[in-house]
């Protein structure tokens, strides 16, 4: 179903008739002056059996684990007997508060089933109460999934109901808890209620939420070595010798012996990141799952509808699937307990990155069919729901044209046709392949062949994907060849236009590897851009009236502070902040592109005097100048945590952060001056991790994934005075910055420490809001992040000034700028191992050199863990100024080239060809060098040892 803004607000209305209270969203009523906080002595908590008994089970842990001395928290049958009784306890001093989730009594009467089921599919509304001076009740009911989405899919959504389990969760953030990290909720010290507006007289406040997109999907990009990956995979770690029970004994890092230990996230893990103990470390998959739980309640409580991962497979395995298919049915079954759609990504022919394809291109085509359609019968028969797919061989080559159309074809439509439920396929943004013999409908020009499931089976939806943290206006650099995604935008609206198939905007919270999260560069500025473009979306889309169901987004790894861009973008496609006022704007605007003679134009001018065009389109037309603002409140999400007195400068500070990256790492002014020469001068490029699969495409002049820079041995280049000046900028605003967040982290550290001192024994005072550990660990995690990415910037523009061609090879300033350069990584290395022992998993799960069943040697934060790009490109600079030779792009190279890229095969020769001509004169005895391209050492890399 498609929601209609104005509906919304006719239902609005007619609530606010009925029971004469305010009527917020959750959103708007976070960011209100807070008035007054509520904390009851005790809570009553009844649950209805629409949440299912799974989930229920859940909240009840939830909420009973914060019964305290001062708070007694009890779940009840019913709690319409504690209010009946409402007579004797009046007259006591105790503050009481009763919750009634889902269908239980007492929200049955709060909120009739006759106004719920007048609103739109998936909906929920909450109820909050005074009846006596002490008496409070909170009600929250909802409706089940829409059913565009529930066609034949494999579990009863109307036994679970979607709308009053996203209910639950919200009333749980309403009394202080948070969802913020997906394998960490935020507890508060107790359960409270923060009035933020007066009640007039009236005696309630209401909460309507209506979901603006019906899908709303995250894709777990388990192709990378992630939290998630082998659990999701159904593997136990390591994927093959020893493990099962006597795991469970030996590893001190597993999760079960952490949670048998009570090692709660607020405490500090036991895990030794120096590895002086010898046990191997191994997990089991049946250990893991409560992980893959936290993230489901994660997804539901931050409004998802829709979870996807990538199935992985290798000819070298054997044969593990009986296993992995019970495994998977176990995965998918919990899912259902949340009412989400579970899905599976399965590449056709993409063979790249151990995905586990389902043809084999070499065989006749009706056999490769028959392939497609019992691999799907495979995989709905484990219970998933949906299927998307990828195309081509990999992200960068691909197959006739022809081929490929039929093979979409077959797979689209016995997913539509057979099994009546929905698939789609990833619309990459790779350059530079076009399908000569299908023309682009738009213009006539040989189609990009990403674009050819135009040409498909329309119960095939489309994903266009844009990468990293660019929005579609936003210059890119160069990444992946593109000079910005607006031609994605143009995809996805005139896709829409057709109204032929279904369309999910798929952007991304950040980039691994080298560009981002495993650096690690904290970019809040990702979760912003997510916000923007899905704005911007749904702005077109109600002035242009084209269809397009929602949004999937690309996640790859949580720490250092992304959970924070996976909050806010969640949140994006569930309330996307827009308002009708600006929808009309908008159409004004439009309307100007179109007919110059419109009347707001000119009347604009007129008032203006000399105002041009261009002038009001710019104050005008989207992107509008609020974008940040309504970032700004989304942040409230998190904030909050820290009561009314800090919420704001936190938000302020995260905000303003944003704004510094877009100026400095994507627009990249220079001082306040345009950029001369972005594809080379994007601050971003400095930041990234360089290594050989971005050097070596470079060499041969063909694009690469990220931005390209000036490299440190080009120091004759006419941009490299631009790029100093440009590194010291960064450099000084993130250090400001840095010592902003230090100083709030600081002031929140010391009020809780008084607090400490001053509310152990004695009833505080109820005006107080109590902070906690867990709170300051997640202000710890943001400001190391901080900090790590000012290091970061700091280390670089240090390097490139030791290389600047005015100082001369001997010089102690060389060789004080290298000295300081290394000890500006050691002060990294000291924070990188303070984090590690927060990791919400072991921290060898995602940080160490291991085996596992993604392609990759190592977790996905082993670079982070080892500091390697930071190291590499010392290396780099240090050699530079010893020998004046410079590495070749094998240099410490980590990457099984043939193992990644079986799809790249036809570069890797060329690459290997075009070495033994051109590169003698590199640093490194000549031939044993092209060795390290193809294949990485057979041990971890230790630095600074191995440069
Ligand atoms: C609550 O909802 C469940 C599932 O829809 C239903 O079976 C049950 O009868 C309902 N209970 C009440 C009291 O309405
Ligand atoms: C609320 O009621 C009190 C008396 O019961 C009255 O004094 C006050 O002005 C009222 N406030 C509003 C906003 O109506
Ligand atoms: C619906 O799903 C069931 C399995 O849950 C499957 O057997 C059936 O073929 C599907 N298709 C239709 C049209 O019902
Ligand atoms: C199958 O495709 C048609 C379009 O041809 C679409 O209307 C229908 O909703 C699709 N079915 C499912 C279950 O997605
Ligand atoms: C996007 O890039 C194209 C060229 O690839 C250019 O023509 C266009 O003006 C750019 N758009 C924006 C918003 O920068």
């Amino acid at each position: 179903m498609v929601v209609n803004l104005g509906l919304v607000f006719a239902l609005l209305f007619a609530l606010i008739g009925r029971i004469s209270a305010q009527v917020y969203t959750l959103d708007d009523y976070r960011s209100l002056d807070f008035v007054e906080l509520l904390v009851f002595d005790k809570v009553y908590v009844e649950i209805g059996s629409n949440i299912g008994p799974y989930v229920k089970r859940r909240l009840r842990k939830h909420l009973t684990s914060l019964s305290s001395n001062f708070q007694k928290v009890e779940v009840v049958d019913e709690v319409k007997q504690v209010l009946n009784r409402r007579s004797d306890q009046s007259t006591s001093e105790n503050r009481i508060l009763t919750v009634s989730l889902g269908n239980g009594t007492q929200s049955l009467e709060d909120i009739p089933s006759s106004e719920l089921t007048t609103l739109p599919w998936e909906s929920y509304t909450i109820v909050f109460k005074q009846h006596e001076s002490n008496i409070f009740s909170l009600s929250a009911n909802g409706l089940p999934l829409d059913p565009s989405i529930r066609k034949n899919i494999s579990f009863n959504a109307l036994a679970v109901n979607y709308g009053a389990i996203a209910g639950s969760y919200a009333v749980l953030e309403l009394l202080g808890f948070a969802f913020l990290h997906p394998l960490e909720p935020y507890y508060p010290p107790e359960l409270r209620f923060s009035r933020n507006t007066d009640f007039n007289n009236r005696s309630e406040i209401v909460f309507l939420e209506t979901p603006y997109w019906p899908q709303r999907a995250f894709h777990l990009h388990t192709q990378h070595p992630l939290e998630l990956t082998e659990v999701l995979q159904g593997h136990d770690i390591p994927q093959f010798g020893k493990h099962g029970a006597e795991c469970r004994e030996f590893s001190e890092y597993s999760t079960a012996y952490r949670r048998d230990q009570n090692l709660s996230f607020s405490s500090r893990h036991t895990a030794n990141t120096s590895s002086t103990t010898t046990t191997p470390y191994c997990e089991r998959w049946e250990d893991m799952l409560i992980d893959v739980d936290s993230f489901y309640e994660w997804s539901i409580a931050n409004g998802l509808n829709m979870i996807e991962w990538l199935l992985l497979d290798n000819f070298k395995w054997g044969d593990e699937l009986t296993t992995r298919f019970y495994r998977f049915k176990r995965l998918t079954q919990l899912g259902h307990q949340y009412s989400l759609l579970i899905g599976a990504d399965v590449p056709i022919g993409n063979i790249q990155q151990h995905g586990w394809y389902m043809v084999n291109v070499r065989l006749p085509i009706q056999e490769q069919k028959q392939q497609i359609k019992d691999r799907i019968d495979w995989i709905f028969h484990s219970g998933f729901d949906f299927l998307t797919t990828e195309s081509g061989l990999s992200e960068f080559t691909h197959p006739e044209c022809d081929l490929m159309i039929d093979l979409f074809n077959t797979f689209a439509s016995y997913i539509n046709e057979t099994w009546s439920r929905q698939s789609a396929v990833k619309v990459h943004c790779s350059t530079g392949q076009y399908c000569s013999d299908y023309l682009d409908p738009r213009n006539g020009d040989p189609m990009n062949f990403n674009f050819l499931p135009t040409f498909t089976h329309p119960g095939l939806g489309i994903l266009p994907h844009t990468v990293q943290m660019y929005s579609f206006d936003d210059p890119t650099a160069g990444s992946y060849g593109n000079n910005n995604f607006t031609y994605m935008e143009d995809y996805l609206v005139f896709e829409g236009k057709l109204k032929k198939r279904n369309i999910l905007y798929y952007g991304e919270t950040s980039y691994w590897v080298n560009v981002d999260i495993d650096v690690p560069l904290f970019l809040p500025i990702y979760g912003q851009r997510r916000i923007k473009d899905l704005r911007k979306i749904a702005y077109r889309k109600n002035v242009e009236n084209f269809h397009i169901s929602g949004q999937m987004n690309f996640d790859s790894g949580w720490e250092y502070g992304y959970w924070l861009n996976d909050v806010v973008t969640a949140r994006g496609s569930w309330n996307p902040h827009i308002n009708s006022e600006k929808i009309e704007l908008y159409r004004q605007c439009m309307n100007n592109i179109e007919d110059e003679g419109t009347t707001p134009f000119e009347q604009e001018e007129d008032r203006a005097g000399k105002r041009t065009k261009a002038q009001w389109k710019e104050k005008n037309c989207p992107p509008f100048s609020d974008e940040y603002d309504e970032y700004h409140s989304m942040l409230r999400i998190f904030s909050n945590i820290y009561g009314p007195k800090y919420a704001l400068p936190l938000t302020d500070l995260i905000t303003q952060l944003t704004k510094l990256q877009s100026n400095l790492l994507i627009h990249s002014y220079i001082r306040n001056r345009p950029n001369p020469n972005l594809k080379k001068l994007s601050g971003i490029a400095y930041l990234s991790g360089i290594d050989t699969w971005v050097e070596l495409p470079r060499q041969l002049g063909l694009s690469f994934t990220q931005p390209d820079k000036v490299h440190l041995y080009e120091s004759d280049d006419i941009d490299w005075p631009y790029v100093l000046e440009l590194l010291q900028e960064m450099e000084e605003e993130f250090e400001k910055i840095s010592e902003e967040f230090h100083l709030l982290l600081y002031t929140i550290q010391e009020d809780y420490n008084h607090q400490q001192q001053t509310t152990t024994l004695t009833r505080r005072s109820e005006e107080q809001f109590l902070l906690n550990q867990q709170a300051i660990d997640y202000l710890e995690e943001i400001i190391d992040s901080m900090q790590l990415l000012y290091l970061r910037t700091k280390q670089v523009h240090l390097l490139y000034q030791s290389n600047d061609a005015d100082l001369s090879y001997e010089s102690k300033r060389r060789k004080s700028l290298l000295q300081q350069s290394r000890d500006v990584i050691e002060e990294a290395k000291n924070i990188v191992q303070r984090r590690e022992q927060y990791y919400r998993v072991p921290w060898q799960r995602i940080a160490s050199w291991r085996e596992n069943p993604t392609v990759y040697r190592f977790g996905y934060l082993w670079a982070v863990h080892s500091l390697y790009y930071w190291w590499r490109d010392q290396g780099i600079a240090e050699t530079l100024t010893k020998t004046f030779k410079r590495h070749s792009p094998c240099y410490l190279n980590r990457m099984d080239s043939t193992e990644v890229a079986v799809g790249w095969g036809k570069y890797t020769l060329e690459w290997i060809r075009y070495f033994v001509t051109n590169y003698t004169p590199f640093a490194s005895v000549f031939p044993l060098e092209i060795v390290n391209c193809l294949t990485p050492p057979s041990h971890e890399y230790q630095f600074p040892r191995d440069l």
